[in-house]
């Protein structure tokens, strides 16, 4: 796999009716603020089929951070959760703080932005690998967990990892911090990995390097991973479906070969249109207009104030996500198109 192997958007090589790994159905989430609670979810509902990538896009804002932190109940405090949220088949909502701890450890990791902030910076590299080790799997020695620490390092393509592991983290470059993060999700041996615009904060051939590296632990070790990104170009040759967020809510979401060649929502198709690759390369102009504010949600589409395409029955009636093609269970939360789709 080459760099440019991720150029393009490829076929989804997960069924779409493979069991999920993951399971949100209409969760919602409330943050306390003085003067009332401020909803930022709003019924978010999607599957994340086992050993798939799924990408969360969507402007900044939109959701893509607090949809993929509540899978791990990583929420701010006072925060208020609703709907179904299910990993294989647990509940995250029931878990005890003791499950949660070790679902945290070991089946569930996630891998933020900025490397810097999400490493000790005065304890080595390999103390905090075999530190990940062993809070996923106490039984481990020292010594096999150092071992795995290793095999892991060379396993993400750190060179001399022996070696490397006695690095701190200011003596690596964010690349191989990056990998050194991913490393420490792996001896864990999680069955779901969450990145957070996980390479926002690198240079633009560092990103591909990490993305070819999260690709191939997906396509080698069945990882199932849930990417959040803003950014389209990333996912295109990365993630077996997309989910574009809108304010809080799922607009889009299908296979991403499918979803990016043919949007549905007019939002999904003008945050195309932003992408580089549409654009000779440039990054365009954003969106014309802004998302509405979360505590002053229009009754119907949120998009409507930016839509070309709005009707008075966009500005009243809120829509549903709902299937526009059965076998890819590609949906989409757009009046228009479901009127179009009933007519044909
Ligand atoms: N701790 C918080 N307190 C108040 N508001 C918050 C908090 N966390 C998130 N929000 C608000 O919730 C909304 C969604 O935020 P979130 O971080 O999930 O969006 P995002 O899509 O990840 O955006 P970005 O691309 O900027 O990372 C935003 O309007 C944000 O201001
Ligand atoms: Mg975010």
């Amino acid at each position: 796999m080459t760099a440019t192997a991720l150029g393009g958007p490829h076929q989804p090589v997960v069924p779409a009716d493979v069991p999920p790994a993951v399971h949100l159905e209409d969760v919602t989430v409330s943050l306390p603020r003085a003067g009332g609670d401020l909803q930022i979810l709003h019924g978010v509902s999607f599957k994340v089929p086992a050993g798939s990538i799924v990408a969360l896009a969507g402007e900044s804002g939109s959701g893509k951070s607090t949809a993929a932190l509540s899978l791990m109940r990583l929420l701010p405090w006072g925060a208020r959760v609703g709907g179904r949220i299910s990993v294989g088949d647990r509940d995250v909502a029931t878990m005890s703080r003791e499950e949660l701890r070790q679902f945290r450890a070991s089946e569930a990791r996630i891998i933020l932005q900025d490397p810097w902030s999400s490493l000790h910076p005065m304890h080595t590299v390999g103390a905090q690998l075999v530190e990940s080790a062993r809070a996923a799997d106490p039984s481990l020695s020292k010594k096999d967990a150092r071992a795995l620490a290793v095999e892991t390092m060379a396993r993400v393509r750190i060179p001399d990892p022996e070696s490397r592991l006695k690095s701190y983290p200011h003596e690596m470059s964010g690349g191989q911090l990056q990998r050194v993060l991913i490393a420490m999700a792996l001896v864990a041996r999680p069955t779901l990995l969450l990145c957070d615009e996980p390479t926002t904060a690198l240079d633009v051939s560092t990103q591909a390097q990490i993305l070819e590296l999260l690709l191939e632990l997906n396509r080698e070790m069945g990882l199932t991973i849930v990417i959040a990104t803003h950014d389209l170009d990333v996912i295109a040759g990365l993630a077996d479906r997309l989910v574009v967020m809108y304010a809080g809510r799922v607009v889009e979401e299908g296979p991403t070969a499918e979803v990016m060649a043919a949007p549905r929502h007019p939002y999904t198709w003008a945050l195309l249109q932003t992408a580089p690759k549409h654009n000779n390369g440039e990054r365009m102009r954003t969106i014309e207009g802004r998302p509405p504010a979360l505590d002053a949600l229009p009754p119907g589409c949120a998009f409507a104030d930016r839509c070309e395409f709005t009707t008075n029955a966009c500005r009243t009636e809120r829509p549903e996500l709902l299937l526009v093609d059965e076998p890819t269970r590609h949906r989409t939360a757009c009046l228009r198109v479901q009127a179009e789709n009933q007519e044909a």
